[in-house]
């Protein structure tokens, strides 16, 4: 056997996988197995199988409501399932904390941003610190070894917020930034753990257009250094311009998967569409076919 399939380019590693939801794929960072989470009476997740390739951006999109987020929080550990097993890199991470999670190498970003904001953008990045030594108490006893840690996450720092246009703004409290550099804080942020998955919720959202091209250029960047990013998304340029593979939920359940180009022409993702309420972004340019539009344009219009 050849010795990586991510060495292969993007499209080829994906080229065999069956356009189907829950397809199997060739190097699956994460399988998620009959995960289902209810509120109520009200099924919000309920997804039989899906497999999220390594190396790989792949989108995960859906009408509002659809319960990207609540699978987004059932992965990560801010909420558990009422059934359902999922594993990360082949080892189980049901049941585990979210803080057990992150140290495993999987880190997410909030769609509300979470940016401490009477703290510092600096003081913000370094709190992500792996081992902050404020968190180690024999660390805190040891100046030297407290220094050193200090400089080392300081460096580390202002590195990422430079490749994020933050540098500049490392002073200033994370309360006086914008919503879009609030987002970038955030996943500014998630980078301090070198993670090997970053899970976005709307990276885009509120994030000033002449902003979106470098943070999607930073979101390549990452899965060309071998990270793999799962990303939700209403804004369908951003996923048509940078995702590998895209995943269409709707009432909880995986209907569609597919690469970006073909997914949206699936009869269950329009269907998914049309049958709820969305703030999608359907501009001429959308990943939609231009037939589809149509259809939901004249939708929309009957409301
Ligand atoms: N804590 C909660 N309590 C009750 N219902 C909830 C809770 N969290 C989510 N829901 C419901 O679960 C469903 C899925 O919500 P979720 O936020 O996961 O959707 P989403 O796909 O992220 O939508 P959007 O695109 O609007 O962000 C919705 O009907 C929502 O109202
Ligand atoms: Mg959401």
């Amino acid at each position: 056997m050849s010795d990586d399939t991510t060495t292969l380019p993007v499209a080829a590693v994906l080229q065999d996988v069956e356009h189907v939801p829950g397809a199997a794929k060739p190097d699956p960072i994460i399988i998620a197995d009959d995960v289902v989470r209810r509120f109520g009476g009200m099924t919000a997740v309920d997804v039989d199988h899906l497999e999220v390739q390594k190396g790989v951006i792949t989108a995960l999109i859906g009408p509002n409501g659809a319960g990207k987020t609540t699978f987004f929080n059932l992965l990560t550990g801010f909420d558990a399932p009422n059934s359902g097993k999922w594993s990360f890199e082949g080892r189980s991470l049901s049941g585990k904390s979210a803080a057990s999670v992150a140290k495993s190498g999987m880190v997410r970003t909030f769609q509300l941003t979470k940016a401490l904001s009477r703290l510092t953008v600096l003081q913000n990045m370094l709190l992500a610190s792996p081992n902050n030594p404020g968190e180690r108490f024999v660390l805190s006893w040891l100046p030297f070894l407290w220094k050193k840690h200090e400089a080392e996450a300081t460096a580390k720092a202002m590195e990422i917020l430079a490749r994020f246009k933050l540098d500049t703004k490392a002073q200033d409290y994370a309360g006086s930034l914008s919503g879009g550099q609030r987002k970038l804080l955030e996943m500014a942020r998630a980078l301090m753990t070198d993670p090997k998955i970053i899970m976005l919720d709307e990276p885009m959202a509120g994030v000033n257009p002449a902003l979106v091209q470098s943070l999607l250029g930073h979101v390549q960047a990452l899965r060309d250094e071998g990270m793999t990013v799962l990303f939700v998304e209403h804004d369908m340029h951003a996923v048509r311009h940078i995702s590998d593979w895209v995943v269409v939920m709707a009432e909880g359940r995986i209907v569609a998967e597919g690469p970006p180009g073909t997914v949206m022409k699936d009869q269950a993702v329009v269907d998914a569409y049309l049958g709820a309420h969305h703030d999608t972004d359907l501009g001429d340019d959308a990943l939609l076919d231009p037939e589809v539009l149509a259809r939901l344009e004249a939708e929309e219009e009957k409301r």
